[in-house]
């Protein structure tokens, strides 16, 4: 497949068949990812295929974040857990460049597959016995899909370019914390047992705050509402807190 095509055929699946990946298909993913860059070739990676039924169950049962489970994690016929030894600061780096690798190899070879960042670490290490020195950046989950979805909105090119300085252009902490407010306001909705008041209800409870963001964001127009729609699930630093802690980020670029 034209790799420009490959890159935007990929979709985050979360509904496979049940038929089992063969096994050199899954081998053919981690040849890909060990084909990655690695900060000074470190290559810190290590990459446990789950496909036992039972271990998948367990994983299924630490994969959520926030209380929003992914049942994607139990249904995948296989689950890849990256491992990344902490001997680098770049592990993590790394090992994320390895799993894009493997979702493009996958998406070439017809498979779906969906990264997904929120469960337990000290739960997924205690169950598939990862020493430590180690940590579980990601899943990858890996099937055929029996459904993909349509692709979300991706922010334009323009909007993300700048030239020699960033100057004039790019989203500004605004528009993240607008977003981080529709998300929490959801989060709070589902809590109290109440349909969320933030934007359209979504489809399952698997979706992942990405996708909440998303639908909460979408009646509004792009240029407005500029995040990204697989907005950070993991932000850095103060983007991670509740919207009402304080309130002094409102600088656009
Ligand atoms: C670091 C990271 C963490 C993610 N974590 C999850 C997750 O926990 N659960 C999930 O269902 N999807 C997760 N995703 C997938 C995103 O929701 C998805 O990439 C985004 O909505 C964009 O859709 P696309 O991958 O089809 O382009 C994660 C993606 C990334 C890059």
């Amino acid at each position: 497949m034209d790799f420009s095509q490959l890159v935007k055929q990929r979709r985050s699946v979360r509904h496979y068949e049940i038929r089992p990946v063969e096994e050199s298909l899954l081998r053919q993913l981690v040849e890909a990812a060990r084909w990655a860059p690695s900060a000074l070739n470190m290559q810190p990676w290590e990459f446990i295929i789950v496909t036992d039924p039972e271990i998948k169950r367990q994983l299924g049962d630490t994969a959520a974040i926030l209380g929003i489970k992914w049942p994607h994690v139990k249904a995948a016929p296989a689950v890849i857990v990256i491992c990344a030894k902490k001997t680098s600061t770049y592990a993590r780096d790394d090992c994320l460049l390895a799993a894009q690798n493997i979702m493009l190899q996958a998406t070439d070879l017809g498979l779906g597959t969906c990264y997904v960042g929120g469960f337990s670490q000290d739960a997924v290490r205690a169950l598939l016995s990862i020493p430590e020195g180690y940590i579980v950046p990601g899943l990858i989950t890996v099937g055929y899909p029996a459904n993909v979805p349509p692709a979300p909105d991706k922010r334009p090119l323009t909007e993300i370019i700048h030239t020699n300085t960033f100057k004039g252009r790019g989203v500004g902490l605004s528009a993240h914390k607008r977003a981080w407010q529709a998300f929490w306001k959801i989060v709070r909705g589902k809590a109290a047992g109440r349909p969320a008041k933030a934007g359209p209800e979504p489809e399952t409870e698997a979706l992942p705050p990405g996708a909440l963001l998303g639908g909460a964001l979408s009646s509004k127009p792009l240029e407005e509402e500029s995040l990204p729609p697989d907005a950070l699930l993991e932000p850095p630093g103060d983007l991670w807190r509740h919207p009402d802690e304080s309130d002094d980020d409102d600088t656009t670029a």
